[in-house]
């Protein structure tokens, strides 16, 4: 006869293994058991929408999410975490209600066991998008984070990102980034993108890091920052040459263009079938999943020898902006096809939605250079650092796209 304990304990493991991952783990309000399976039910923030509003899940299976259509992308250890419309979200919670009555509050599943001897790392940038995302990463294998945001109405993100502190200010006073650092012992540092200032920026989180002491630096770069021809990539070598000069114990990742960015244009995409790019269609852009990145952010970061070290991550596909739209296509059932438009069209659009002056111009260099060059970069680095081969477009958009996920 297994002893009562041992008993407890499988189920205590069973709970935790079936928690879904690490992003839902932090908002999973209560659990509860019925004939050994455990039901939870919880709040899901959707790693690339905006909220859901609760799920329940079922043993392995996640019965029901809320009101935002999202996917499972973010959460590779689970694969199960997806959400339903909203009538369906609402019919399949009140089954759920009627054969196991109102879920006991007071089970709380703790959230991702903070390894409290880690060095806590500070994160900037924490609530734009590269900066939620390794946030999450680093929650996942237990390292604890130090968000830095701008403003406090960003503050509640990051905590529900799981990151153990925050601190909320400019990252251009010496004196905010400098008050962030008080007791981290390693910086992830982001800058705000296309930052008219970055170089400036970097100087100020290199001599903050410098006068905190900080053990490790790791500078989220660019693929190709030596293209001075593309002012922002320009403005991140700089700062890697200062950082060589700096005395600190760095790291250097140079992500190539998000397959996240693709999902701007989602809209358009999947109503109106077209994918629209500001470049030529037959350009050829490297492209990585933001989430191989953040989970090399974590590697870095967690596991010793990475000191002076400069990592190129691209994934293994360069493809063509129309192979893109062929991959949009696969991925949803419908017909997209790739179109370019004229660089003044993309500006009047980008000037309407509010986009600055210095970001648009800088984006338009950009366009330019990608139209006649192209951007493409090595996987080896990244596959190495992953143990595993990158996320390919075809799996990413899978993700993101398949019927019924974030459209
Ligand atoms: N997108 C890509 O494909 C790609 C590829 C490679 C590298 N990168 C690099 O990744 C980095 C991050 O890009 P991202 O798109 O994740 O950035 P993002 O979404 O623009 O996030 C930047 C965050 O920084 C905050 N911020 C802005 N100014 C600030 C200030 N003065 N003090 C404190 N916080 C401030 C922003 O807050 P507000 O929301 O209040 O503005 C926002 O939360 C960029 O350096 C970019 O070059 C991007």
């Amino acid at each position: 006869m297994e002893k009562e304990e041992d008993i407890i304990k499988k189920q205590e493991e069973r709970e935790t293994m079936k928690i879904p991952c690490g992003m839902a783990r932090a908002n999973i309000l209560t659990s509860t058991v019925s004939g050994g399976v455990p039901v939870y039910f919880g709040t899901g923030v959707s790693p690339v929408n905006s909220p859901a509003q609760f799920f329940v899940a079922w043993g392995e299976e996640v019965l029901t999410g809320g009101l935002i259509p999202t996917c499972n992308s973010d959460c590779p250890e689970q694969g199960v975490l997806w959400f339903a419309d909203e009538g369906e979200a609402g019919a399949r919670y009140e089954q759920v209600l009627q054969a196991l009555g109102e879920p006991e509050a007071g089970l709380v599943v703790p959230a991702a066991e903070i390894n409290e001897t880690a060095p806590l790392i500070l994160v900037t940038g924490a609530a734009g998008k590269t900066g939620r995302a390794v946030i999450k990463s680093l929650v996942r294998c237990g390292l604890p984070v130090r968000a830095f945001v701008r403003g406090e109405h960003q503050l509640e993100t990051v905590k529900s990102l799981g990151a153990r502190e925050t601190v909320s200010g400019d990252l251009e006073s010496p004196d905010d980034y400098l008050k962030a650092l008080a007791g981290v012992q390693a910086v992830y540092h982001i800058c705000p993108n296309v930052h008219p200032r970055e170089k400036d920026i970097g100087l100020v989180a290199i001599e903050a890091a410098r006068k905190a002491n900080v053990s490790r630096f790791v500078y989220h770069s660019v693929l190709h920052p030596q293209t001075e021809k593309m002012p922002h990539h320009w403005q991140k070598l700089r700062v890697e040459e200062m950082l060589f000069e700096s005395g600190l114990n760095f790291t250097i990742l140079q992500p190539a263009v998000y397959m996240q960015n693709i999902l701007g244009s989602r809209e358009s995409m999947v109503k109106e079938g077209v994918y629209r790019v500001p470049y030529p269609v037959d350009t050829r852009l490297s492209l990585v999943d933001l989430e191989d990145v953040a989970e090399s952010a974590a590697t870095v970061l967690k596991d010793p020898g990475h000191d002076r070290a400069i990592y190129e991550l691209a994934g293994q596909e360069a493809p063509t902006q129309a192979e893109i739209a062929s991959a949009i296509a696969g991925a949803t059932g419908c017909q997209v096809r790739a179109e370019q438009v004229s660089v003044d069209s993309w500006r009047r659009q980008a000037r309407a939605s509010g986009l600055g002056e210095y970001q648009i111009e800088t984006l338009i260099k950009m366009f330019h250079y990608y139209a006649r060059y192209g951007l493409r970069g090595n996987s080896n680095l990244l596959a190495w650092l992953l143990g595993r081969p990158p996320t390919t477009l075809t799996t990413f958009l899978a993700g993101e796209l398949s019927e019924g996920r974030g459209t």
